[in-house]
């Protein structure tokens, strides 16, 4: 029994109960009801509240960032469970194979969950955030020393390679901690009318980004991946560029031919490195945010989701330098997972 901690607890409670038989009658029957909600356990991601208070602005008055860890360990419980190693999750895209995204929980049990990406964002029913910490991506212009990038057999991964330069870090807006930049990926479409994970008021994008972030009170990805705060996720979704469509304008695509294979991988060297803000550049465009998941097996659900309301622009020939990268089974398109159920979680519009 975590209730009474300490002695003067006790006490405290016994004179609550003496000074106010009603209002002690309130809170023994609520603890009767439902002891869960007072003891404090994994459960309470059920309740949306726990991420959120009833009043988005409150959550969101400025606080000092040094204060922050502490307040993290009074009320957020921590999973239990350890990710699993990166090794080759079996999953496919195609809703018909037996791999495929309805069959995913049988992969892992957690893509069964509640609390599921992508979704459908709502504009008019988002409720609308008026008191807003403004969204930071410091080190947005910094280079790395070099750039990883894998066709995994799933998408087209580019993990950035610091050693001694400084990580870009997202913090602000929903984010209660810093959070430090892995890696960036996509999910594109076999033609452009499809592609994007997420749809924006029943438009979906040819394609959309992923740029993942994991918390700093981690130690890495891998551990902070199975934590209630573990990971955030900026997502950006791609429109065609109507006015040409042979113009190169993310020059960056150029290294796709370089990984057409499935799990084939290139080094893109120092003088060819870009830094984030070539990829996406400034971070100023009204944005989602809610909580789900990994968008992929294991599908945890440790996910703050921020995704822009502000298309980035893309080519079609760009789009086909995409849809040139092959799979295990065939060409790599049409790689999105099909929407998820928005359950009982609220999204927020900043
Ligand atoms: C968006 O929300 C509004 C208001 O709740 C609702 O009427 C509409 O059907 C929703 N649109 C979609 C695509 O779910
Ligand atoms: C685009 O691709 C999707 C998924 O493969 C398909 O369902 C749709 O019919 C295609 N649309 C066009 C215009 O070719």
């Amino acid at each position: 029994m975590q209730l009474f901690k300490w002695p003067g607890q006790l006490v405290l409670f016994n004179f609550l109960m003496f000074m106010s038989w009603r209002s002690c009658r309130e809170y023994s029957s609520r603890f009767q009801r439902d002891p869960q909600s007072v003891i404090s356990t994994n459960d309470d991601r059920r309740n949306p509240d726990f991420y959120f208070p009833a009043d988005p602005e409150a959550d969101l008055a400025e606080s000092s960032p040094e204060e922050i860890p502490l307040q993290r360990q009074k009320y957020r419980p921590v999973i239990a469970t350890t990710p699993r190693p990166a090794a080759a999750p079996a999953f496919s895209y195609n809703p018909k194979d037996k791999n495929g995204p309805p069959n995913w929980n049988r992969i892992d049990a957690r893509c069964g969950g509640r609390y599921q990406s992508p979704i459908l964002l709502n504009t008019s029913s988002a409720l609308v955030v008026n008191r807003k910490r403004p969204l930071r991506l410091t080190g947005i212009t910094n280079l790395p020393e070099s750039i990883r990038l894998q066709n995994d057999g799933h998408s087209a991964k580019f993990t950035y390679n610091w050693r001694n330069v400084e990580r870009p870090v997202l913090s602000g807006g929903p984010l209660k901690t810093k959070y430090i930049f892995e890696q960036f990926h996509f999910h594109w479409g076999s033609n452009s009318s499809v592609g994007s994970e997420h749809v924006l008021d029943q438009q979906r994008y040819p394609l959309e980004i992923h740029l993942v972030f994991y918390n700093g009170l981690y130690g890495s990805f891998q551990e902070a991946s199975g934590q209630v705060d573990g990971i955030a996720v900026v997502g950006l979704f791609y429109e065609i560029y109507k006015h040409s469509v042979n113009e190169q304008l993310n020059t960056w695509t150029f290294f796709l031919y370089n990984v057409i294979q499935p799990n084939s991988e290139y080094t893109i060297s120092f003088v060819d490195t870009f830094p984030l803000y070539e990829v996406i550049g400034d971070i100023e465009w009204p944005y989602f945010s809610y909580e789900g998941s990994l968008t992929t097996p294991p599908c945890l659900e440790t996910v703050t989701w921020i995704v822009a309301t502000k298309p980035l622009l893309v080519t079609e020939k760009e789009m086909n330098q995409f849809r040139r990268l092959r799979s295990a089974t065939g060409p790599m398109v049409d790689n999105y997972r099909p929407l998820q159920k928005l359950n009982h979680r609220r999204v927020f519009l900043y």
